[in-house]
């Protein structure tokens, strides 16, 4: 088994994004060395509550939580309350946390996190990015020296958020074309694929069967999720991003420069995906698939881990 790769999430927990900290976690290929929170599903008051909460939870204690921008660089702050719930966790009601948020301002975090390990950090987005636009207008150099970039965003084909639009893009399209011109590349992973990953019926059984994890978060949290996604179960949209940084094999990519539509009256917040390239030079891996029963048996696999080990 190589060493665990080292993953910073920056994240608006919301009901798939306390999934994606559970798998992290739990999962053996990873090391989760910081979580940086942002306003998004819900305010980044109650953001930065469900991270502290899921850690004391899930019993990561030592790992910093650091908040960071409540709002988006330019337009009014939206959020997704009917989807996630006003609390952010859907049915999910965890303790209170006892230990604080940690000092200091997500965005310097980040930069100090990633400078200190230059090459050895993932760092995965799965909120809106204004903490990651901030930090790259900060310090440029956090796009040589993450290992990887990688975001649960946007879509090359539809929107959740509006037709043209996914939530996180939509939240603050400035600050994801500030990401995306950045330099680096972005790993993305958009409705496109994320939609094929659903809490399903026979994958909500054995969640049922992972004890407290699955009866007082997994099941609460996804069953009210489900109320609003539909269909054949909810998507489990932000588990995806790690499930990379775990196991890119679970994925097809192909490379394409992405724009982000920035004024459209119709269309802001549009990840525009080019794969043609047009002579210009990738910008994006864009993920066009996933092995969905591959990505459960890792998932299922990291919460069981995580079950077996609640404090
Ligand atoms: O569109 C899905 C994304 O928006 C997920 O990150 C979800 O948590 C919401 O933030
Ligand atoms: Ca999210």
């Amino acid at each position: 088994m190589p060493a665990p790769k080292k993953i910073l999430i920056d994240c608006d927990p919301g009901i798939d994004d306390a999934l994606a900290i559970t798998l992290a976690h739990g999962c053996e290929a990873l090391d989760l060395v910081g979580i940086t929170t942002v306003g998004g599903n819900v305010s980044l008051d109650l953001t930065t509550a469900n991270a502290l909460k899921l850690r004391e939870y899930l019993g990561f204690p030592a790992v910093p939580v650091v908040a960071g921008s409540a709002g988006a660089l330019v337009i009014s702050r939206i959020d997704a309350a009917e989807v996630h719930g006003f609390g952010g966790l859907g049915g999910a009601v965890l303790p209170e946390p006892r230990l604080n948020v940690n000092d200091g301002h997500a965005i310097d975090f980040i930069i100090d996190t990633l400078a200190a390990s230059p090459g050895e950090i993932s760092l995965t987005a799965v909120g809106p990015l204004t903490n990651i636009a901030l930090a790259v207008r900060k310090e440029p150099r956090i796009v040589e020296w993450a290992r990887e970039f990688v975001i649960l965003g946007g879509s090359y084909t539809r929107g959740n958020r509006t037709p043209a639009a996914e939530f996180n893009i939509a939240a603050d399209p400035e600050a994801a074309a500030i990401v995306f011109g950045a330099g680096w590349t972005v790993n993305q992973i958009g409705l496109d694929v994320s939609l094929t990953a659903l809490a399903t019926g026979p994958v909500l059984a054995r969640m049922r069967d992972l004890g407290r994890l699955g009866g007082e978060l997994l099941i609460p949290a996804l069953e009210f999720y489900g109320m609003t996604t539909a269909h054949d179960g909810p998507a489990v949209h932000d588990a995806l991003a790690i499930a990379y940084v775990a196991d890119p094999s679970l994925f097809e990519f192909t490379p394409a420069v992405v724009d982000v539509e920035t004024v459209g009256r119709f269309t802001s917040g549009m990840t525009v995906t080019d794969f043609n390239l047009h002579g210009r030079m990738p910008n994006a891996n864009v993920a066009r698939s996933i092995d969905v029963a591959r990505f459960w048996e890792l998932t299922l696999d990291s919460f069981a881990r995580v079950s077996a080990q609640l404090p």
